[in-house]
C-alpha cells in the first residue's frame, strides 16, 4: 500500500530534480576543467600575443621609463636593460624602485639600470625630476611613459586634477614636453607610450575633463587612455622631420597590480588568469616600439601584440587631439603652440588650476562601479577580436 501524500511525492521529484542538476552541474564543470587543463598550452600561447623578435643591441643608448618598478614597467626595463641600454627607472616610491631594480641587476648580470623620484600626480616632481635629469644626463634615446593607475575612487593630484587624467595624460605630457628637447638632440629617439584598448570606450570630456560633474572610475580611466592616442597623434604630427618617433600602444589584458582599486576586477582577473599576459608578455609592444628597426621612421600610429592596431575613430579625429593639445598645454601652464627644445612655464610650482572655488563647488557623484566594471568586460571581449 503506497503510504505516501501527494505533496511528499512531488517534494521527492523535486529533490531529485535538484539532485540530478547538481549532478550535471558538476560534471559540466569537470569537463570544463579537463579541457582547460588538456589545452593549457595553446590557451597560454594564444594569450602571450605578439612577442618582439628584434634582436637590436642598446649599447651606448639611454632609456627613460615611468612607473617603472612593477609590471609591463618592470619587464620593459629589464628586457632594455639586458640590451644594454642605461635604464633609468622613474618610480613614485623610490624604495620600490630599489628593489626592483636589485632584482634587475640579479637577473641581468652588469645591467646599468638606475632609479629616480618622479610622482606623476605632482607637477613640481616632474619638474623636479626634469631639471635634474637635464643636468645629469647627456642623451635621452627612449622614454617609455608607461606609469599608469586605473579605477581609483575620486581622487585628486597635488594640482587639483582628477587622478586617471592627471597621471596618465597630464603628468607625461609635462614630462615629455620638459625632456623633448633632449630627445632631438639625441635623434634617432623614440617615445612610447603606453595607452590601452579602453581608449575605444573613452570620450574627452571637454566640459568636465576632472569629472567634477560627475565621475565614474572606469570611463575617467577610458578618457585617459584616450587621450594617451590623441596626444600621440598630436606630437608625432608637431615632431615630424625631428627624427623624433611617438607611437602608442595596447599592451593587452596583463596581470599586474593595476586592479589594486577593483576587487571586483582583481576577483575577475584572478579568476580567468590563464587568459591573461604575464608581465613580460605584456611589456613585448612596449618593447617593439621601442626598438624595433622596421619602425625607425613611424610616428603616429598604435600597436598591440607587436604588430598596428585598430585606433577608434575618436582616437583618430585630428581636432580633438589638438583641442586636447591646447587645453593640456593650459592645465600645465605651458604655451600651447610651442614644442621645441625650451620649454614656456608661466608657472614654477603647481598649476592649481583647479584648486580653491571651483573644487568646493566640485558636485561628485559618484556612481556605482557596475557601469566600470561592464565597460571593462567588454575591453576584455573585445580584445580577443
Ligand atoms: N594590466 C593591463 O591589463 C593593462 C591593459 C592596458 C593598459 N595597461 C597600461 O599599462 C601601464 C602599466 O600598467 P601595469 O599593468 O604594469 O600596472 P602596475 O603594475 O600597477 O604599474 C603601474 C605603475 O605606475 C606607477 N604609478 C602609478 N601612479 C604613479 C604616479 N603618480 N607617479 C609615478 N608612477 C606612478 C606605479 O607605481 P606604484 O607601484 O608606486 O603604485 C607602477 O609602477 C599603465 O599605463 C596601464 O594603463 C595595462
Amino acid at each position: 500500500m503506497n503510504t505516501f501524500t501527494p505533496t511528499e511525492t512531488h517534494r521527492s521529484e523535486a529533490g531529485s530534480f535538484m539532485m540530478l542538476m547538481l549532478v550535471v552541474i558538476a560534471a559540466g564543470l569537470g569537463v570544463v576543467a579537463l579541457i582547460l587543463r588538456l589545452f593549457s598550452p595553446q590557451i597560454r600561447k594564444y594569450a602571450a600575443g605578439g612577442v618582439c623578435r628584434s634582436t637590436a643591441r642598446l649599447d651606448g643608448k639611454v632609456a627613460l621609463i615611468t612607473g617603472a618598478n612593477s609590471g609591463i614597467g618592470k619587464e620593459t626595463a629589464l628586457d632594455l636593460a639586458s640590451r644594454g641600454a642605461r635604464v633609468i627607472m622613474a618610480c613614485r616610491d623610490v624604495e620600490k624602485g630599489e628593489e626592483a631594480a636589485t632584482e634587475i641587476r640579479a637577473r641581468v648580470g652588469g645591467a646599468k639600470v638606475e632609479v629616480r623620484e618622479l610622482d606623476l600626480a605632482d607637477t613640481c616632481s616632474i619638474r623636479a625630476f626634469a631639471q635634474r635629469f637635464l643636468q645629469e644626463v647627456d642623451h635621452l634615446h627612449i622614454l617609455v611613459n608607461n606609469a599608469g593607475i586605473m579605477m581609483c575612487p575620486y581622487m585628486k593630484t597635488v594640482d587639483g586634477f582628477e587622478m586617471h587624467i592627471g597621471v596618465n595624460h597630464l603628468g607625461h605630457f609635462l614630462l615629455t614636453y620638459l625632456l623633448i628637447g633632449l630627445l632631438k638632440r639625441s635623434a634617432p629617439s623614440r617615445i612610447v607610450v603606453v595607452s590601452s584598448l579602453a581608449h575605444n570606450f573613452g570620450w574627452i570630456r571637454f566640459h568636465d575633463l576632472h569629472s567634477q560633474g560627475s565621475y565614474n572610475s572606469g570611463l575617467a580611466y577610458c578618457q585617459s587612455k584616450l587621450a594617451n592616442v590623441l596626444f600621440t597623434r598630436e606630437l608625432a604630427r608637431r615632431l615630424h622631420g625631428s627624427n623624433v618617433t611617438v607611437n602608442s600602444v595596447h599592451p593587452g589584458t596583463v596581470r599586474s597590480e593595476l586592479m589594486r582599486h577593483s576587487t571586483a576586477m582583481s576577483l575577475l582577473f584572478a579568476v580567468f588568469s590563464m587568459f591573461l599576459k604575464t608581465p613580460k608578455e605584456g611589456a613585448q609592444t612596449s618593447v617593439y616600439c621601442a626598438i624595433a628597426e622596421e619602425l625607425q621612421s613611424i610616428s603616429g600610429k598604435h600597436f598591440s601584440d607587436c604588430a598596428p592596431a585598430f585606433v577608434a575613430p575618436q582616437g583618430r579625429n585630428e581636432e580633438t587631439a589638438r583641442k586636447l593639445w591646447d587645453a593640456t598645454s593650459t592645465f600645465m601652464g605651458l604655451f600651447p603652440n610651442r614644442v621645441g627644445g625650451a620649454l614656456f612655464p608661466v608657472r614654477a610650482g603647481p598649476t592649481g588650476v583647479l584648486d580653491g572655488e571651483l573644487s568646493q563647488r566640485c558636485k561628485k557623484r559618484v556612481t556605482s562601479s557596475c557601469s566600470s566594471i561592464v565597460c571593462m568586460c567588454l575591453q576584455h571581449l573585445c580584445y580577443q577580436y
